[in-house]
Parts: structure tokens; sequence; C-alpha cells
């Protein structure tokens, strides 16, 4: 009689029924994926009780995702899959400004708007005006003109535009530096903020005792032609989150002084 498959070998089995001769990037994900998922699974020696409700779980975090919500992105963020993302694939040298997760609030198609424009479009906002002002350089320090700054924050009220409706556009804009690399961004304070905590994500940080805030901070795309681009935030120095930010964004290099309504950031790109 053959002695019984021992898990090694099922598990031999398994990734040696993915032919890499198919597509050979995803086998090599797919396999890998599969290692993981079976070591977890032994690991932690998985139950059907809690396989069945990490089921559940997924089930209804694709459920909680229409137009505007992406609970998925929510999940892999408080998680640190998203920054740990920006960490291995963000090519530039240490010279260059640090990257921090992406987040689940961009839209395409933001308004381009001048230097010295205002991105807050409603004229109810409660909040503290401010004036980001710096420079976009190389790694030598030269002045790049013509590189663009996707912005977009949080509104006063804590919400992003899009929470409000998935038409509703306020506190973003494409601002494009000067002959001397400079730009103004015309604001307000931002404000700290809890990522939506009504789904699934919600019910995990409570379970696990964890925050659910974000410091104040105003997001960024920096790019410009020949440069890496670098997927950033600018975090105010005085938030009382910056310890603790639920989806673990937050770099020294990247925190600003917001007091007196003036802030001042020079982005430093790397060459393509
Ligand atoms: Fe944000």
């Amino acid at each position: 009689m053959s002695l019984p498959m021992s898990p090694d070998e099922h598990l031999k089995q398994v990734l040696a029924s993915f032919d890499e001769s198919v597509n050979p990037r995803l086998v090599e994900i797919l396999r890998s994926a599969v290692k993981h998922l079976h070591e977890f699974t032994r690991e932690v020696k998985l139950t059907h009780k809690e396989w069945f409700a990490g089921i559940e779980y997924l089930t209804a975090t694709g459920q909680k995702c229409d137009e505007v919500r992406q609970e998925y992105i929510l999940l892999s963020d408080t998680l640190g899959v998203s920054m740990l993302l920006e960490m291995i694939n963000y090519a530039a040298s240490e010279k260059a400004t640090e990257p921090t997760v992406f987040g689940p609030f961009h839209v395409d198609g933001s308004p381009h708007r001048k230097n010295g424009e205002s991105i807050v479009d409603q004229t109810n906002d409660t909040g503290e005006p401010m004036v980001i002002t710096g420079a976009v350089k190389d790694t030598n320090g030269k002045p790049i003109a013509g590189a663009e700054l996707d912005v977009w924050q949080v509104q006063s009220n804590a919400m992003y535009d899009v929470q409000e409706g998935a038409d509703w556009r306020n506190m973003r804009g494409i601002f494009t530096t000067d002959a001397q690399g400079k730009f103004e961004i015309k604001t307000v304070r931002p404000v700290d903020y809890t990522v939506p905590d009504d789904g699934p994500v919600g019910n995990m940080l409570r379970a696990a005792g964890r925050d659910k805030w974000r410091p104040a901070h105003v997001h960024t795309v920096v790019s410009a032609k020949g440069y890496i681009p670098v997927i950033t935030h600018l975090f105010d120095s005085e938030s009382p989150y910056l310890k603790n930010d639920v989806v673990f964004g937050v770099r020294e290099s990247l925190i600003a002084d917001m007091k007196n309504g003036k802030c001042h950031y020079d982005f430093v790109l790397d060459p393509l």
C-alpha cells in the first residue's frame, strides 16, 4: 500500500499543473501565490470555518465596490501592500522624492490650472487658506520647466469630492511648472481623515483593534518628460497621526510645515 500524499507532495502537484509555456509571467505569479497560500494555510492551521469566513470576507469586499468605492484598494492599502508596491516599483535614486501610496481617490482628467490658482471650487469650504509653493528639480538641483503636478486632497469636511457623488469635483488640479521650475497652488490646509469604515475594511480594522486615521496630506503625482514620475504626498507636520497612518504611507522626507497658511516643498525627479 502506498503512503498517503504529504502536503509538500500535494503542493508540488498543484505547482506542476501550471504550464509556463502558455504565459511565463502569469505562471510565475500564480505558482508563487499558490505556494504562499499553501504555506499560510499550513502555518496557521486554517479551519474550515475560518476558510469560509475568509471567502465571505472577500465576497463582501467585492460587493462593496462600485464606480467610486474601491474596497480592494483600501484593503491593499490597510494591509501595507500598496505602499510595498510603490517601494519595489519606484526606480528612482535616493536623491529623488520618496513615493507613497496612490490611494483610491485619484480621478483622471482633473482641470488644468494656472500657477497661483486655487483647487478649492466650493466657496463654502471652511478650511484654513494655504499656499503651496516650490519647484520641481532634477537630482543635480536644476529646475525642470514644464513639469506637471497632478494634485488632489480631501475637502475640509474630511470627505473626498467623489465620496459625495460620482460627478462631484472639488480640490483637484493639474499645475505646470514655469520657466524656473516653480509652481504655486492655492488650497486649504488639509485635515486628518478616516478611511471609509462602513465596509469589510472597517470591520477588519475594528476586529484587529487598529486605527482608521490618515494624517493630513496633499496628494500629488509629479511628472516631467524624460524623468521618472513620482506618486507621493505632502504630510502636515502637526498631524497627530503621523506615527500611525492606517495605510503606512508616512515618510520622514515627505513631512512639511503647513503652519501660518504656507507650505514650501521642492520635488526632485530622477532622469529616466
Ligand atoms: Fe488621501
